[in-house]
């Protein structure tokens, strides 16, 4: 019998076993093992990887000469602006995404784009399946025609065989799931063959000097799936977000080792592939003729760009049991906490009432900024009143019901008033603060929760200087 080339390793306790098992005979730990491969010693010194020689020795740091990264433009701005520039030769990235998202769709754009040789090994889909895409995307008649090489292969060792001799200036595994490594007897995805196929990969881009990416499933729950090490590993995580039956989808970096994770880039999925959006400010906004109830207007910030978005908000008396809290693009534990900061400090009882709340396009932001806009929807859509027309409102909201700054607020400001907007409600800001001025915009500032209600909703003094009369709850 050949020697077993892999063993199962405890991830909590390191003991390694010939065969899977549920539970760690060392440890005693549930569902630790993981298939790893069996490694030879290698002799001799480790030859050079990404930069680093074993033995090598310290420079002082004023020595140390600039890393001068070269890279390759994908051609598509709003992508390259995410990388912080383009593709850098020699990176591992990882490309993560739910199904259907349109991640082969990009790859295949910026194999294009790239206008170099590109090898696509494709594991999800045929050959002629990827041909019919690149027919759609109008690719088959210009020089990507032949500068991309189509591979249908799951064997990552063979993968990598094809690419040494081709060397292209990109590889593109689509996807990591489906590539398996013959050594492992585990099933394509598992734990242990994502792991080691990566490992591999990474071994190929920072020896050979090519740029990978992989494509990454993420699970129901938003991370992608397989171990986490997978991210340690890669040197950028890049996630195509937005919603599989809207248009609009986000390209963000989590994790960039050549750049800044703060950057996002905005697309639109059309017939003929994903276009990048021209002005993104106003792309999440939805487009209603005059002011809804429940729906009020926030200057976010995505990185250094400001992205005006709608946040819509739905509040209707709960029948039997416990009311409902439904956010989508929203943390929810914000929901629930702004309910109840909404009853308690500003006179808004939704406790016998279900709550929904969204932002328009399948948008999803995390900062504090979107609280106020978030109350005072949610206080508008249960006074049936709109906010005052064509208005925006940014700002934290905290436990007593006060009203907290935001970062960057006159670059908000000046999108919104380039936009078309003619009020904003702010937050009060500090004492020693230079008050912000923005052309065509009236800034109104609000110390709390329930005097920006009171503005915000049209039933109280409006602009900057009146008396705003105190109303602290
Ligand atoms: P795809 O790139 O296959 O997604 P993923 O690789 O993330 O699973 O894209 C899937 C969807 O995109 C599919 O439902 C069809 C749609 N699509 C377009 O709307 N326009 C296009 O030009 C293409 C190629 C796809
Ligand atoms: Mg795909």
């Amino acid at each position: 019998m050949a020697r077993p080339t892999s063993r199962f390793v405890c991830q909590s306790c390191g003991e390694a076993f010939l065969r899977w098992e549920g539970q760690c005979r060392a440890c005693g730990e549930w569902n630790s093992l993981v298939e790893t491969v069996v490694r030879a010693k290698p002799a001799g010194p480790r030859a050079l990887r990404a930069g680093v020689t074993e033995g090598s020795s310290p420079l002082p740091l004023a020595a140390i000469g600039e890393a001068d990264l070269p890279r390759l433009p994908t051609g598509i701005g709003e992508l390259d602006r995410v990388l912080g520039g383009g593709l850098v030769p020699g990176s591992l990235i990882l490309l993560g995404g739910e199904p259907g998202i349109g991640k082969s769709t990009l790859l295949l754009q910026v194999a294009a784009g790239l206008g170099r040789p590109v090898l696509y090994a494709t594991g999800e889909e045929s050959a002629a399946q990827v041909r019919l895409r690149a027919g759609r995307l109008g690719l088959l008649e210009t020089s990507a025609g032949t500068a991309i090489e189509v591979l249908a292969e799951r064997d990552v060792g063979r993968i990598l065989e094809v690419a040494r001799s081709m060397r292209p200036a990109l590889l593109v595994v689509d996807s990591i799931q489906t590539a398996t490594l013959e050594e492992l007897e585990g099933a394509a995805g598992s734990v242990g063959q994502v792991r080691e196929s990566t490992v591999r990969f990474m071994e190929f881009a920072k020896g050979e000097g090519i740029g990978v990416v992989l494509v990454g499933h993420v699970t129901k729950d938003g991370s992608i799936a397989g171990p986490k090490t997978m991210e340690h590993l890669v040197d950028a995580v890049v996630g195509l977000e937005g919603e599989r039956f809207a248009a609009l989808r986000l390209v963000r970096a989590t994790k960039n080792r050549f750049g800044s994770t703060d950057e996002v880039g905005v697309f639109e999925m059309a017939g003929s592939g994903l276009r990048e959006v021209a002005d993104p400010a106003r792309a999440f906004l939805a487009d209603h003729p005059e002011a809804a109830p429940g729906s009020v207007v926030a200057p976010t910030m995505e990185g250094s760009r400001p992205l005006l978005v709608e946040v819509q908000a739905l509040v209707s008396a709960a029948g039997y049991g416990t009311p409902a809290r439904k956010a989508s693009g929203i943390d929810p534990n914000r929901l629930g906490l702004l309910v109840a900061v909404l009853g308690r400090r500003a006179g808004v009882g939704l406790a016998s009432h279900d709550v929904y709340a969204n932002l328009a396009g399948g948008l999803s932001v995390a900062e504090p900024g979107l609280d106020l806009p978030l109350a005072l929807a949610l206080a508008s859509s249960l006074k049936d009143r709109p906010a005052i027309g064509d208005s925006v409102a940014i700002g934290e909201v905290g436990l007593l019901g006060e009203l907290r700054g935001v970062t960057g607020l006159e670059r908000r400001l000046r999108e919104a008033a380039r936009l078309g907007f003619t009020t904003a409600l702010v937050p009060r800001a500090g004492r020693g603060t230079p008050p912000i001025d923005v052309a065509g915009l009236r800034i109104v500032e609000v110390a709390t929760l329930r005097d920006a209600i009171a503005v915000g909703l049209g039933d109280g003094p409006r602009s900057r200087g009146e008396a705003i009369p105190a109303m602290l709850g």
